[in-house]
């Protein structure tokens, strides 16, 4: 269901300190789902460990094979480390692909990509679809040391000097504001973590609508809550009304009234739980809309947004 599907392990491969690369494929070798440059899929894991989010950074002509990068993250929750352990022929539950990130080469415009540590990794099909379009692009890649930068031999062996490399035991730390500034009409891309997410969102800040497009792969700290009471929240599609009090969320509230809601990150990073907005003022909190998407109220993550008015309406 929801376009989940098993997909076997065919080639395991390690592109950098930490980071390996998983080839999947359909066991009967059918033909998957098509994607887009941003797009991630939800690989489902056992024993009570939930699930994680992987950027697809193949190529997105391939059309029999899906490519995700997996860091191992030594203070996580186990997920990572699982798939690491996995082998070749090994088959995982995957679910997806979705896109928030989406990206489209345009004819004359021009493209700054940056990318820091594993957030190289829907970037990287980026990079690809850009070169194949055409358009004038640049990319900006920052990790710890180059031993833990995945995919930086072939971006660099394929594209020279177009990617600029800054990596932090060289003693080369990127200066955004400077990179920013040296490319005023491009349209930026940045995917990483948190503190080069908030260099470039406020480095970009003067840009035009439609020209940052920001992937945080860690929540973003929430501030308190514009609407401080509980709430109310009709479910057009369920039929019913439920009140969320202030120190629960919506989709908890929804989901012990039986209602079926989609969720997988519950930090507001995946997209997973995003619902349709039919009526009301929201608070948006979660990472995976951007600004103009949450200005424009079509629709809501419920598992960290909430209601800034009394009452609201889902399509849900
Ligand atoms: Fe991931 Fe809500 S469950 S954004």
């Amino acid at each position: 269901m929801n376009g989940e599907r098993d997909l076997r392990i065919v080639r395991r491969t390690t592109a950098a300190q930490g980071v390996v690369l998983l080839d999947l494929e359909r066991p009967d070798g059918d033909g998957l789902p098509m994607w887009t440059p941003g797009a991630h899929v939800d690989v489902l894991l056992p024993d009570g460990l939930g699930e994680r989010q992987y950027s697809l950074c193949g190529d997105p002509a391939e059309r029999v094979r899906w490519r995700i990068g997996v860091l191992r993250e030594a203070a996580g929750r186990g997920g990572s480390a699982w798939l690491h352990d996995r082998s070749e022929g090994d088959v995982l539950r995957v679910r997806g692909p979705r896109n928030h990130f989406a990206f489209q080469p345009r004819p004359g415009r021009e493209y700054l990509f940056v990318a820091g540590g594993i957030g190289i990794t829907p970037i990287s099909a980026m990079v690809q679809a850009a070169d194949r379009a055409g358009v004038a692009w640049r990319l900006v890649y920052a990790g710890r040391s180059r031993g833990t930068m995945a995919l930086l031999d072939e971006l660099v062996g394929r594209h020279g000097d177009r990617v600029q490399v800054f990596a932090g035991d060289e003693g080369r730390r990127a200066d955004v504001q400077a990179l920013l500034d040296a490319a005023p009409d491009a349209v930026v891309y940045c995917c990483g973590p948190s503190r080069l997410i908030e260099a470039v969102q406020q480095a970009g800040a003067g840009r035009g609508s439609g020209h940052l497009h920001l992937e945080r792969f860690e929540a973003r700290q929430l501030e308190a809550p514009v609407w401080t009471e509980p709430f109310e929240v009709e479910l057009l599609l369920s039929g019913t009304t439920v009140t969320v009090p202030p120190d629960r969320s919506i989709l908890e509230v929804v989901e012990e009234q039986g209602v079926l809601a989609l969720a997988s990150c519950r930090v507001g990073t995946c997209g997973t739980c995003e619902t349709p907005i039919v009526d009301g003022v929201i608070d948006h909190r979660d990472s995976v809309l951007s600004p103009e998407e949450q200005d424009d109220d079509f629709a809501m993550m419920i598992c960290v947004s909430r209601a800034a008015c009394p009452r609201i309406v889902l399509e849900l």
